[in-house]
Order: structure tokens, then C-alpha cells, then sequence
């Protein structure tokens, strides 16, 4: 369809919250028709985003591929019968452009906020500010950048899905990478935030956080240290069912953790400590302060 270069709701208007809905009887993603839907998909051209704009396009959608890599991102398209974008999705001003591409295929029901990178580092001494400003610029800005220009063009719509690549390592340490690991925290605890806020506009938001997957991230030293190890690694494809139940399921600000060889299952974090006074133990702040998704209030 389009290529270019810059630098609804899935279910049509259905209510967002609720309980999880993963897996159909042909396993996570199958089985879902996303005809006349625009899947927007960064980071599309390798990886988890690849095997999710293949979902996406195979359950009937339109996807817009957006990727650093014009070139793959465009043999990507041609492939989906989509559209391509090149744009650096670290930057505020890459956004206006990938939403026009969504709006010049109908405008944007479902955006996977996917691109990522890691350091590659373990010493935080060696660590550039380079290395600092890119990671955090692909992994954390995007998904805000991302978020921001997108919401605005679900809401006209009545509704939409975001779906965000997190990681294990947005639940659990990753020593290896401990920028990564942060990177990876941070948005988890922005989609978390996000979604109870979403829900008027009954837009949904929700992470995947897989383990070790099988994509050219990890090629070279990692992915021969788990292999030699006998660590199994996750197929993205499997990765991409778990995005695609996350975007069409009513469920939202759910943590969908997706390892090799099981369903996705999605994470609860356990409810930290309340106050202790008496007449208000274990009482939540009011309003917009409060999380609205965590547990009831452990008083005893
Ligand atoms: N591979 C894993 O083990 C693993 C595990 C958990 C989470 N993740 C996350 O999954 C996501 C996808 O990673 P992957 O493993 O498929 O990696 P990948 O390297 O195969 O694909 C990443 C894609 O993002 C693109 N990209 C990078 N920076 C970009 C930018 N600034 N603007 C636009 N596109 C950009 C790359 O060109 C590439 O096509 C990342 O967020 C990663 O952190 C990966």
C-alpha cells in the first residue's frame, strides 16, 4: 500500500476492563477476525514485531509497519500487503508522521508499541551516555511518545487497543543489563498507570513481558550462552499470539507473561504494605492516587 519516510477500538467499541481472555481453541491469538481494522506495529520489520504484523494481517487487518530499518520495513509490507514508515520512534518528532500513515490506511485501532534495544552492557561504569540516552529514548520515550499521539486518535474512534513489548525484566531483575532492566520497569508501571485512565475512552493497555526469545536481539554471545546452557527459547510467534489476545480481549492493564513452552499467564503484583494508623489501616489514597487495580487492602 504506502511507504514513507519520518523521522478503534480492535473490537469495535467494546467495553475495556474485565477478565483475561487468552487463549481460543487454537492456542493465544488464533481464531480472532480483525477485518477492516488498522494494526499500527513499531519495530515491525524483525523480531516480535514481525511475527505480530504477520498475526495482525493474517486475522484480516491492515498493518502499518514503522521501523528504523526503511528497507525491511517496506519488504515487510509488501509481504502484509500493508503500509511502511521509517521513523526513529524515540523521537516526539517522528509521531505526527505515524499517525498519518495509520490514518492514510483508516485511521489507527490497535498500536504494539514493540521497538526496543538492550545496552549491551553490564558495567554501569562503562556505560556511555549514548548507549544511556538511546536505550532510554527507544524502550521508555517511545511508548510515551507513542501513547500520547495515538489515545487521541483511538478516543475519535470510540475506542482502541495498545498493546506495549515490556519484558521479564519489567517484573524481574536482569543483572546482565541493568539499564534494560530498568527501561523495562518503567513501562510496566506506565501501562499499569495508564490503563485505569484509559478506560472512559474504552481504550485498553496492557504489556507483554517475555522471557528469552528467539530474535535477532539476542543473536551472538547471549543467545550462544543460552543455548549452550540448554535454556529454552521462546518463539516469537508465541510472543505475538499473546499481543494479539492482548489487543482483541477485554482485559486491561494486565502484565502477560509469555515462557517457552506454556500459555501467556498474566502477573499480579503483590500489594505492598499499607498504612498502619489506627481507623485507617490499609487504606488506599483517594481518587487518581490510588490503584484502582490492586488487590483489597490487607488489614490483618
Ligand atoms: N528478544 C528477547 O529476548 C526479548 C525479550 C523480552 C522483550 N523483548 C522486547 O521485545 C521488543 C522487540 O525486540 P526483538 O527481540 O523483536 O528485537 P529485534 O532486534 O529483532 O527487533 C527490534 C526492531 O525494532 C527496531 N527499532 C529499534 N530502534 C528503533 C527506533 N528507534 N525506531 C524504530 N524502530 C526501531 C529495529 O530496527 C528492529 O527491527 C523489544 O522491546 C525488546 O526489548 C525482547
Amino acid at each position: 500500500m504506502t511507504s514513507g519516510d519520518a523521522g478503534g477500538n480492535a473490537g469495535g467499541g467494546r467495553p475495556a476492563g474485565g477478565t483475561p481472555t487468552i487463549g481460543g481453541t487454537g492456542g493465544p491469538g488464533s481464531g480472532v477476525r480483525l477485518d477492516g481494522k488498522v494494526a499500527l506495529v513499531t519495530g515491525g520489520a524483525s523480531g516480535i514485531g514481525l511475527a505480530s504484523a504477520r498475526r495482525f494481517a493474517r486475522a484480516g487487518a491492515t498493518v502499518v509497519v514503522v521501523d528504523l530499518d526503511g528497507d525491511q520495513a517496506a519488504a515487510v509490507a509488501a509481504e502484509l500487503g500493508g503500509a511502511a514508515l521509517r521513523a526513529d520512534v524515540a523521537s516526539s518528532d517522528a509521531w505526527p508522521s505515524v499517525v498519518a500513515a495509520g490514518r492514510a490506511v483508516g485511521g489507527i485501532d490497535i498500536v504494539h508499541l514493540n521497538a526496543g534495544v538492550t545496552t549491551g552492557q553490564q558495567e554501569i561504569t562503562e556505560l556511555t551516555d549514548e548507549e544511556y540516552r538511546r536505550i532510554m529514548g527507544v524502550n521508555v520515550d517511545h511508548v510515551v511518545f507513542g501513547t500520547r499521539a495515538c489515545v487521541p486518535e483511538m478516543a475519535a474512534r470510540g475506542g482502541g487497543a495498545i498493546v506495549v513489548t515490556a519484558s521479564l525484566a519489567g517484573l524481574v531483575a536482569l543483572p546482565g543489563d541493568p539499564v534494560y532492566t530498568l527501561s523495562k520497569h518503567a513501562v510496566v508501571g506506565f501501562v499499569r498507570a495508564m490503563a485505569p485512565r484509559l478506560q472512559e475512552q474504552r481504550i485498553t493497555m496492557n504489556a507483554v513481558c517475555p522471557g528469552m526469545v528467539d530474535t535477532p536481539l539476542l543473536a551472538g554471545e547471549v543467545r550462544d550462552l543460552l543455548v549452550d546452557s540448554g535454556f529454552p527459547l521462546i518463539d516469537p510467534d508465541a510472543v505475538a499470539g499473546a499481543v494479539v489476545d492482548c489487543a482483541t480481549g477485554e482485559a486491561t492493564g494486565m502484565l502477560m507473561t509469555v515462557q517457552a513452552g506454556s500459555d501467556p499467564v498474566a502477573y499480579r503484583f503483590a500489594r505492598p504494605p499499607g498504612p498502619r494508623v489506627a481507623g485507617a489501616e490499609g487504606r488506599v489514597p483517594p481518587g487518581w492516587l490510588g490503584d484502582p487495580g490492586q488487590p483489597p487492602p490487607v488489614t490483618s
